[in-house]
Order: structure tokens, then sequence, then C-alpha cells
């Protein structure tokens, strides 16, 4: 029997997951659908009843209602409490479990894919949004050696920086909050931008050395140039975009609903040669 999965968004007509999570399916001999599903704005949690009604298994949530999926999920995972925000809804005689792959999809791209490990490094990451917010934690459980958070309204960075001081078990790592301008004279082998600054095309204020010698920069953004990831080039990093990332928060959703997990290796290049093409 066909189970069915979708990802809830507005708008949604761009998503990826369809592809990626049938050909999860098609390498993991899966029967599953999944599906886009356009919500109204304010008709997420009528929609996410519908598709429980109609037996689907879980949803896959993205902008701009990871914060209410968050809200209506009757029990969270410990990274969903961790992220502030659900990206994976699991349906089941339980009710509806709210759970997060978006930090564990950044840190296996980074760490499995790309070969670079976060340990003991010096990582810089741009932002204090819901995308910032749903990687940190899983970045600091890496142990690097520091972790600073930059963002054009500083105070949200100071917010995160308190918050996880408030948690005994994440003072191994020095997090730090700086405002752009204070990062020159800095050194980063990671930088990580989590800023939705590359949809507008906008730069970041950023000092042109903070790139330490084959520094990784990684833009969680996919699908075009940002001009951080330009700017990372011409200053002699490493570049990736998130497509990685996106796959393999896929993966761990998949994992999740399906208990077996694919492999992401052809998903990715198979983006990668459509991208070519
Ligand atoms: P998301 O869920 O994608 O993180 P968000 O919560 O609206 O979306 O956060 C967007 C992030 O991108 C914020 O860190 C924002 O900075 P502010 O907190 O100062 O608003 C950052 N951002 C967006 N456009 C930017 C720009 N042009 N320059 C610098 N930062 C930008």
């Amino acid at each position: 029997m066909t189970d069915f999965y979708a990802v809830i968004g507005n708008p949604i007509e761009h998503s990826k997951s369809p592809v990626i999570h049938h050909a999860f399916a098609q390498l993991t001999h899966q029967d599953i659908q999944y599906e886009r599903v356009l919500a109204p704005l304010d008709g997420f949690a009528q929609t996410v009843h519908g598709l429980i009604s109609h037996g689907f298994k879980g949803a896959n949530v993205t902008v701009p209602f990871k914060l209410e999926a968050f809200a209506m999920a009757s029990r969270l995972t410990e990274r969903a409490q961790d992220a502030g925000a659900v990206n994976t809804l699991i349906f089941d005689a339980e009710g509806i479990i709210g759970d997060n792959t978006d930090g564990v999809g950044l840190v296996r791209d980074i760490t499995k894919n790309i070969g670079v490990s976060l340990a003991g490094k010096r990582v810089l990451l741009i932002g204090a949004g819901g995308a910032s917010e749903g990687v940190l934690h899983p970045i600091l459980a890496e142990h690097p050696a520091l972790l600073i958070i930059t963002n054009r309204t500083l105070d949200k960075a100071l917010n995160m920086v308190k918050r996880v001081e408030a948690r005994d078990e994440m003072v191994f790592v020095s997090v730090n909050a700086y405002a752009f301008d204070d990062l020159e004279g800095q050194q980063f082998d990671i930088v990580i931008n989590a800023t939705s600054a590359g949809l507008s095309d906008s730069q970041l204020p950023l000092p042109s050395g903070i790139f330490a010698p084959n520094a990784l920069a990684y833009d969680m953004m996919y699908g075009r140039m940002t001009p951080f990831m330009a700017f990372a080039l011409q200053h002699g990093a490493i570049v990736f975009d998130g497509l990685g990332m996106l796959i393999e928060q896929a993966a761990e959703a998949f994992s999740v609903w399906r208990g077996i997990r694919p492999p992401t290796a052809p998903v990715i290049e198979m983006f990668k040669q459509q991208a070519k093409a």
C-alpha cells in the first residue's frame, strides 16, 4: 500500500522536495507518494488536519509555517525544541509529532559530504533569524573551538548567545555575538551564511580578511550564486551552496518516516547535473 507524504508551504510550486523524496523512495524500494501542498497563509492547521484525515503519514513544513508547525505539534523532539521550529511532522496514533532535521542536514553536508570537521574549528555563523536558530545547536554539538554569531540586528545575535549560555551542557564552546564592524581582524575556518540577504542579492558588510587559509564558506541558500558566495570565492575560500543541506535534511526526514536511510550522493549528483544542463 502506498503511503502519502507532503511538503506544506506558501509559496510551494518551486519546492524540490517531491523530486528528492521520490528519488529516495526509488533508491530504497519504498512505496510512497509525496506532493506539494499550498496552504493558505491563515490556514496551516486546517491544511495539516486535512492531510491527516486523508491518511497522510507525515509532512515537511517550509516557509512561512515552521513556527506554526512547532506550536501545533502534540509532541516535540529534542532537536525541534532546540531549534524552536519544526520542518518535519509525523502523523501517528500519538498525534502530531514535530521534528527538525535542518541542523543535522547542514552538519552532515559539511562533515560527511564536503568532508570538513567542525570540531576544534573557528566558526562564524551569519544571521540570527529562524534559519540560524535551526542550525545553532547541531553546530555546537560538533564542538567547534569558537562560534561567533554576527547579525545586522546585533540584539538578536546577543539573545541567541544568552540562550546558549543558559544551557549548562553547551559551555564547552566559546560562543559570542559580534557586530559586522567588529569582525575586522578576526579569521574563521568555517563561515556559514544563514541570512536571507542572498534573496535580494544584497552584499553582507564582511571584512575581506575573515577567511583563514582553506576556509570553507557555506551559503545555506540553494540555487543561485549569492553575493556572499562570490565574495568568499574572491577571497580564496572553498565555497558551497545549500544543495547538500537540502538533500540531507530531506534524507533525515525520510529516515524518521520510513526507518531506512536513503543514500544521498546519487541525488546530490543528479541535481548538480541538472543545474549544469
Ligand atoms: P530565516 O527564517 O530565513 O532566518 P528571518 O528569521 O527573517 O528568516 O531572518 C533573516 C536573517 O537574514 C536575519 O538574520 C536578517 O538580519 P536582521 O535580523 O538584522 O533582520 C538577515 N538579513 C536579511 N537581509 C539582510 C541583509 N540585506 N543584510 C544583512 N542581513 C540580512
